[in-house]
């Protein structure tokens, strides 16, 4: 059946002129784009989108890197757009994501504490409502 997901480009990406790119890759794949803006997050919104990494060692290097520009933020709609766009986007550690993901043709470790990974996938159903809700709602 159909469902969403959150996509977000993140700061390195929007910073880097990677947007189009993405997004053409994104809609290249098939699905559908149904909303589409640029955040600039608060320290609260953010906190509620990383509740689960709250205390982990790059929580902070995390909220920092969120901070630092606008984000894309995109409802994306399709049958398993969930489990499709996390494999169109790589797995976390772009140093080794697959040659061919987003993440792969696109990031590296840059020698930060935290991982600039140019995008953000929801991982389950619940996570893609709970996190549409704070980025669109
Ligand atoms: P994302 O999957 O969108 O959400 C959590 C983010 O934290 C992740 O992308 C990376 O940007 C970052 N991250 C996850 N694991 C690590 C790690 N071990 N070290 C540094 N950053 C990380």
């Amino acid at each position: 059946a159909t469902e969403e997901t959150l996509v977000l480009v993140k700061p390195d990406g929007v910073a880097r002129g990677l947007t189009g790119t993405i997004l053409a890759r994104i809609e290249a794949k098939g699905y559908a784009l149904v909303d589409i803006r640029l955040v600039e997050p608060d320290r609260d919104l953010l906190a509620e989108h990383y509740a689960e990494h709250e205390g982990k060692p790059f929580y902070e290097p995390l909220l920092e890197f969120m901070l630092s520009g606008p984000s894309v933020a995109i409802r994306l709609a399709g049958n398993r757009v969930i489990e499709g766009f996390r494999s169109l986007a790589g797995t976390t550690d772009p140093t080794t994501a697959a040659p061919g993901t987003i993440r792969g043709d696109f990031g590296r470790d840059w020698g930060l504490k935290v991982q600039q990974n140019l995008v953000h996938g929801s991982d389950s159903p619940e996570s893609a409502a709970r996190e549409l809700g704070i980025w669109f709602d």
